[in-house]
């Protein structure tokens, strides 16, 4: 009988100590980012909508990580202040680490939905996937084939445990202009490697949607507010059936990220309209003329045009200020078809 209650006694202790464990972890949220661009600032507002408070790692530093990083190869920076930054959680194996980008990144669902999904795919690091081998398409053939879902790395967002994400920032040294992800994507195409920190890539974006190579992919749906309110949008993958919490306009696929970050989280419902566009606004009538904020108007000609000419007349009637009006006029089109 003793022997029984015992057991029974150790069992509740072990329960209760795993449950603390999971409910008592938390996403810690790392970035990278030198300066306050709209990128970022959209990233960070998208983060306020959940309560997230990310940790920003080279802000105000001058950017290290190669001069062009669209075009080429480059990051290995990123990696450098990560490694100085995660030392000290080293040896924590309770919380959990989220890196994102930080330029072109944006969260729409909470830490907590994260989480969950996260414990559901029983990975220990997880990266996001995508439809590009980038940036040594050579590496192609020696990725594990995939029937569902992207095959391949991208580095702009990964999570996991302490211990391990450091055991991957730590496998080799790596220069600032040296390229992130193909030092993650060498680091995972190592097997051996690989499965001893389980690393795995969210190859159906159940957490992580890399834009590029999966925008014909994305739907915005509306769903009813439960409180009566406004409807809400969630962005849906309708091809891996999943719902990704967090969006990265990896690539050329910024403008599709714009796109759904107009709607995404809670930018815009058809009571309120544009709710962004009503944060920050000047009320002219408050302020003279000469006070007025001066402000840039871009227009750009990419394709030949027609009514071009009607078009410059309407800017030209508006009623701003012209002293208070920068005038950007990018054109593309080299002869201009006059038709009489
Ligand atoms: C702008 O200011 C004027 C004068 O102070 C006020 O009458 C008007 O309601 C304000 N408009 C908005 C949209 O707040």
């Amino acid at each position: 009988m003793m022997f029984v209650t015992k057991i029974i006694a150790l069992h509740i202790l072990f329960l209760s100590v795993h449950c603390k464990e999971t409910s008592d972890s938390r996403i810690l949220v790392f970035t990278v980012a030198t300066e306050a661009k709209d990128g970022y600032l959209r990233y960070l507002e998208s983060a306020h909508e959940f309560n997230i408070t990310p940790t920003v790692l080279g802000f105000g530093e001058t950017w290290k990580g190669g001069d062009d990083i669209k075009r080429k190869p480059g990051g290995g920076w990123k990696i450098n202040l990560l490694k100085e930054a995660l030392a000290p959680y080293k040896t924590d194996t309770k919380n959990i680490f989220l890196f994102t980008d930080g330029y072109d990144v944006i969260f729409v669902n909470s830490l907590n939905e994260i989480l969950n999904r996260f414990s559901r795919l029983n990975a220990k690091v997880l990266f996001g996937a995508e439809s590009y081998c980038w940036p040594d398409p050579e590496l192609a053939s020696k990725y594990p084939e995939v029937t569902d879902g992207k095959r391949f790395l991208n580095s702009g967002m990964f999570m996991g445990y302490f211990p391990e994400i450091l055991k991957l920032l730590e496998r080799e040294t790596v220069e600032d202009t040296d390229d992130d992800q193909l030092f993650f994507t060498k680091a995972y195409l190592n097997e051996e490697f690989r499965n001893s920190i389980q690393l795995k890539l969210d190859h159906k974006s159940e957490i992580f949607q890399n834009i590029n190579g999966a925008a014909t992919e994305l739907e915005i749906y509306t769903t009813e507010s439960k409180e009566g309110g406004p409807e809400v949008y969630t962005i849906k993958n309708v091809v891996t059936h999943t719902e990704p919490l967090i969006l990265h306009g990896n690539g050329p696929s910024k403008l599709t990220m714009n796109y759904l970050s107009n709607y995404v989280p809670k930018m815009w419902n058809s009571v309120e309209g544009c709710i962004k566009c009503k944060q920050n606004n000047v009320n002219l009538s408050d302020i003279s003329v000469a006070e007025f904020p001066s402000v840039l108007l871009a227009i750009f000609i990419e394709l030949n045009t027609p009514f071009l000419e009607e078009q410059l007349e309407k800017l030209h009637m508006l009623e701003y200020p012209k002293n208070r009006m920068h005038l950007f006029i990018h054109n593309a089109v080299s002869t201009v078809k006059c038709i009489v």
